[in-house]
């Protein structure tokens, strides 16, 4: 069967998908210069409903929730964010006018543009709904269209987000000749985890491009960062399949202080890592692009403690639990 085959099948009144955020563990950054990182899915994620609609507008993306709140549209009266107008238009390249007519309906309890893969699970959730909507089977362009959207995002992303996000499960990740590899990381024990949101970060696209702009001046400093890097993601594996999770702590520390050598951290991010440090947690860092965004603090039972800590410092916080 051809896609214009599925396209003209009776289809659903509506699809509903879903997909999670996700945590980096170690490796952010270094891992578009070949580094291994570690990413997992989290129990925060976007879900999404896609259904027909009547009106003259096109295809129309509505923010119920956290993610957004708002419609936008390609007609000229629909405001909000220009990138989301970049996503509609890709979407009618990519699906044709049979995508004209459809709503879709964006919810979730992911903050946005806070390193926790709000863009990704946007992205994966958008392309399973709509492929759900026309009842058509995952295929190898799937990822294709995931990969575009995020490149809408991110500019050039390493693969890291889309992939743990799509697979829902634990994974080492290393780009690798051209192309890259990731393998599934078995969980010992769970892991559950401190968020605090040290403000909105500049976009991951603007981190990365700033970030090459100082390695271009600091090239050999920059290398031994990531070589650095490199070997605390295979220490941490190792920690996390034996259940070691004091050490998987310690090794978070490690990477902060390096991504604090990265410029990359704030002061708000560094005072969360040093509340969630001296009130027990096991270790803390910022995870995804920084320059804001969140802090992940590993816990070891005194949640409740550690959470009101961060709120009490004034940052938006939750308790996330590693769902693969
Ligand atoms: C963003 O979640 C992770 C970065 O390493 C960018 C990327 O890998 O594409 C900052």
């Amino acid at each position: 069967m051809n896609l214009a085959d599925y396209y003209n099948k009776p289809r659903a009144d509506i699809a509903f998908s879903y997909a999670p955020g996700k945590v980096i563990l170690v490796g952010e950054h270094a891992v578009v210069y070949g580094s291994q990182a570690i990413a997992m899915p989290i129990d925060s994620g976007i879900r999404i409903a896609v259904l027909s609609h009547a009106s003259s507008k096109g295809p129309v993306i509505r923010g119920v929730g956290s993610f957004f709140m708002g419609e936008i549209s390609l007609s000229s009266d629909s405001s909000g964010p220009t990138i989301l107008k970049e996503v509609l238009n890709y979407l009618i390249v990519a699906f044709g006018s049979k995508i004209k007519n459809l709503l879709f309906i964006v919810d979730g309890n992911l903050p946005p543009g806070s390193g926790l893969g709000s863009s990704g699970s946007f992205s994966v959730a958008l392309v399973k709904g709509i492929y759900r909507y026309f009842s058509r089977p995952l295929d190898k362009m799937f990822e294709e269209y995931v990969l575009e959207l995020e490149k809408i995002f991110h500019g050039s992303p390493s693969g890291i987000d889309h992939t743990v996000i799509m697979g829902e499960k634990s994974i080492g990740f290393k780009k690798e000749g051209g192309g890259c590899v990731s393998w599934p990381i078995a969980l010992k024990k769970p892991i559950k985890l401190l968020v605090g949101v040290a403000g909105p970060h500049l976009g991951t696209k603007n981190a990365v491009a700033n970030l090459l702009e100082r390695k271009k001046r600091h090239g050999i400093a920059y290398q031994n960062i990531f070589n650095g890097l490199d070997s605390v993601a295979k220490e941490m594996e190792e920690s996390l399949s034996k259940g070691y999770l004091a050490g998987v702590g310690e090794l978070m520390n490690i990477a902060q202080g390096y991504l604090n050598a990265l410029s990359v951290s704030t002061p708000q991010i560094e005072k969360l890592c040093s509340i969630a440090r001296d009130r027990g947690a096991l270790g803390a860092k910022l995870t995804g692009a920084g320059g804001g965004g969140a802090v992940i603090a590993l816990l070891d039972g005194n949640e409740s403690e550690l959470l009101n800590s961060f709120k009490a410092a004034g940052y938006q916080s939750f308790i996330t639990e590693v769902v693969g």
